[in-house]
């Protein structure tokens, strides 16, 4: 089959015994658009950190493109196939220009200066950012120019799949308007963490609620996110263009 992300059975819980994933098992197939979503505390950010091959103590069985995670041979390639881009753009942007930051990556992985120069280019377009943004300095852009940033780094690796943590948090309605539009033209597997229900409407078929480490529900986005019950349950609420669909039902 093609899953792309195995999880079965995923236990883990921190160094002071906060159990923060409570027997999770998920499956993600090539091309997937995944909506991560759930309050806050319920494990979403914990689940990321297992995928990227951050923790290594964890129960149960995690693969991402192959690799196996149980393994540090598994947790170490799992860079060149999974993407991360942070919560906080600040946090992923270090480099003293935009060109910079992008190209961190493939300069690591020793790539040819042509092959570089490509993959930069094809990444700060596929992010939608023209060649007037090179030179600039990353600390000087909006938020929504830095998550494009961060995206771009990310792209720049060439991953089967992208994780975005919280990606419009934080946005204003143009930025976040830009990111769905972005995001819409990508072909990319991705798994979308978001508290911003209308923006995992736009950017996900596929929805999975969590819920103190657990996921609770998983199924098609418009049916869950309308669920009123399930929503409700776990802290959220229906995002409001169902709402208004609904004929005021709110
Ligand atoms: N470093 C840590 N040590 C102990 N507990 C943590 C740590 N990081 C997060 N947690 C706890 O794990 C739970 C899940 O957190 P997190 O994955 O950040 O949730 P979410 O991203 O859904 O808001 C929370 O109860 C949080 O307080
Ligand atoms: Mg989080």
């Amino acid at each position: 089959m093609s899953c792309l992300i195995e999880i079965d059975n995923l236990f883990f819980h921190y160094p002071d015994g906060h159990q923060a994933l409570r027997d999770v098992s998920l499956h993600v197939s090539h091309g997937d658009r995944v909506g991560l979503v759930g309050p806050n505390g319920a494990g979403k950010t914990t689940l990321f950190l297992v995928l990227s091959g951050v923790i290594n103590q964890f129960g149960g069985y995690v693969s991402v493109a192959g690799c196996d995670l149980r393994t540090s041979g598994g947790r170490k390639a799992v860079h060149q196939k999974l993407g991360i881009v942070f919560q906080n753009s600040d946090d992923q942007l270090f480099n003293a220009s935009v060109l910079e930051d992008v190209a961190f990556g493939p300069l690591n992985l020793g790539l040819e200066e042509n092959e570089i120069r490509r993959r930069v280019d094809d990444a700060l377009a596929s992010a939608g950012l023209g060649d007037e943004f090179k030179n600039r300095l990353p600390f000087h852009l909006s938020g929504g120019e830095k998550r494009r940033v961060a995206i771009a780094g990310v792209l720049a690796m060439q991953p089967q799949v992208l994780l975005l943590d919280e990606p419009s948090s934080d946005l204003d309605p143009r930025g976040r308007r830009e990111l769905i539009g972005i995001l819409d033209s990508l072909p990319i597997t991705r798994v979308i963490s978001s508290h911003d229900l209308d923006f995992v409407l736009q950017t996900c078929q596929r929805v999975v609620v969590f819920d103190e480490g657990r996921i609770v529900a998983d199924g098609a986005a418009r049916e869950i996110l309308s669920d009123r019950e399930i929503m409700l349950e776990h802290g959220l609420d229906v995002p409001l263009s169902l709402q208004i669909r609904k004929g005021g039902s709110y």
